[in-house]
């Protein structure tokens, strides 16, 4: 939808004109995966397309939620904000950032007539919830004049995401969400949360997302990840009390200090762990010097360990990837996001796209019995009002 037509969706919704309308990006990451969690780096671009927020005061006590997307309208009273809904219910992504501000000491006395309206494929992997919680944390931000940075809003959304949709994220898709810029990656210490942009200037090839329409869901085993790497860390820190994250180590050092981990999954876990912090600065170093090969090598051996040592890839990543690894032209191919379902991103040559859809679409559909979907990243700005 374009924006006129979105303002015209919300005259008709509500009766009135928005005051104002705000967009956040989806995101996709290059290199980097389960790393945020454990004070490590990740690689990430803000993506084209995102959330859209417009909203209105209205002179009531109540926040009236629409989106375009959900068929359930929720009306909640501005004092009961901060209470979550079921578990499940839209709306809470949005009640979860107004909670934030208000523990931060803001307080709401007029409500809103919100619309939503998203274009990130939801369930997808591609952070539609951190895009609308981005959206909303930078919606508040300018109608009370808070004055948040845009880190700042990146935190309110990762805190909405951990107490009202109850995953237990990194701080890599809001982050991305906020900060991305046109045509650059984010190469962010999630420790520090110190970020450098990085020109993304591939000549002659393309970020293409491939969609398993397995729809991802985070929750429980995401959960049991984040648990396994404190695990992983408190028996490191019988031997290395000083230890703060499993990020900080070198592949050296873990190999001398392993043993002290004596449960043998959150050993692989943390194997994965040290062993994607190292690909992603190497990665990082390639892309800067042009080495898109060495890239893409780099991005296939991320899949493998999050297959094999992180196990959270599954039969629909594992076949969009195993089937764009053959094809000619892939430069490289991995899951993107949390896994267990939801996209995968390529590095493909621009002459090959063509023949990269439709092999890989063919021999995904034999393996799976499903459609996939292909798109051709755009990467885009962090979150604006437009
Ligand atoms: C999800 C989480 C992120 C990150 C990725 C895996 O997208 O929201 O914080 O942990 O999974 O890299």
């Amino acid at each position: 939808m374009t924006v006129q037509e979105l303002q015209k969706a919300f005259v008709d919704a509500y009766g009135q004109k928005e005051d104002a309308v705000y967009f956040s990006p989806g995101r996709v990451n290059l290199i980097g995966e389960h790393t945020d969690y454990n004070g490590g780096y990740v690689f990430p671009c803000a993506l084209s397309f995102g959330t859209y927020l417009l909203l209105c005061k209205n002179g009531t006590n109540d926040v009236n939620f629409r989106s375009i997307n959900e068929t359930e309208v929720i009306k909640v009273s501005i004092d009961k904000i901060n209470e979550p809904l079921a578990r499940g219910t839209w709306a809470n992504y949005l009640m979860g950032v107004f909670a934030q501000f208000i523990k931060r000491g803001v307080k709401f006395t007029e409500g809103y007539d919100i619309l939503i309206w998203g274009n990130v494929p939801l369930g997808a992997g591609l952070s539609s919830s951190a895009a609308l919680e981005v959206v909303t944390a930078f919606a508040l931000n300018d109608q009370m004049k808070t004055g948040y940075d845009r880190t700042e809003l990146a935190k309110i959304g990762q805190k909405a995401e951990h107490e009202f949709a109850f995953v237990n994220c990194g701080i890599m898709d809001q982050f991305a969400s906020a900060n991305g810029k046109k045509d650059h990656a984010l190469f962010l210490n999630c420790d520090t949360l110190e970020f450098e942009l990085v020109p993304v200037k591939l000549d002659g090839v393309k970020v293409v997302i491939s969609n398993t329409h397995s729809p991802h869901k985070l929750g429980d085993e995401y959960n049991d990840r984040v648990r396994e790497c404190q695990l992983a860390l408190q028996q490191l820190r019988t031997v290395r009390p000083e230890l703060k994250n499993l990020a900080e180590l070198t592949q050296a050092e873990f190999d001398e200090i392993k043993g002290a981990i004596t449960d043998p999954i959150a050993l692989k876990r943390a194997r994965h762990v040290v062993g994607e912090v190292q690909r992603t600065v190497d990665a990082v170093k390639e892309l800067k010097a042009g080495n898109l090969e060495k890239f893409g090598k780099l991005m296939n051996a991320s899949h493998a360990s999050l297959r094999d040592d992180y196990e959270v890839t599954g039969k629909f990543l594992d076949a969009l990837v195993e089937e764009a690894w053959k094809i000619d032209g892939v430069i490289g191919s991995r899951m993107t996001g949390g896994g267990f379902g939801g996209c995968t991103v390529s590095l493909v040559k621009d002459e090959a796209i063509g023949n990269f859809k439709a092999q890989v679409g063919k021999t995904y559909k034999e393996r799976t019995g499903r459609e996939a979907d292909f798109y051709i990243a755009e990467i885009g700005d962090g979150a604006k009002k437009v």
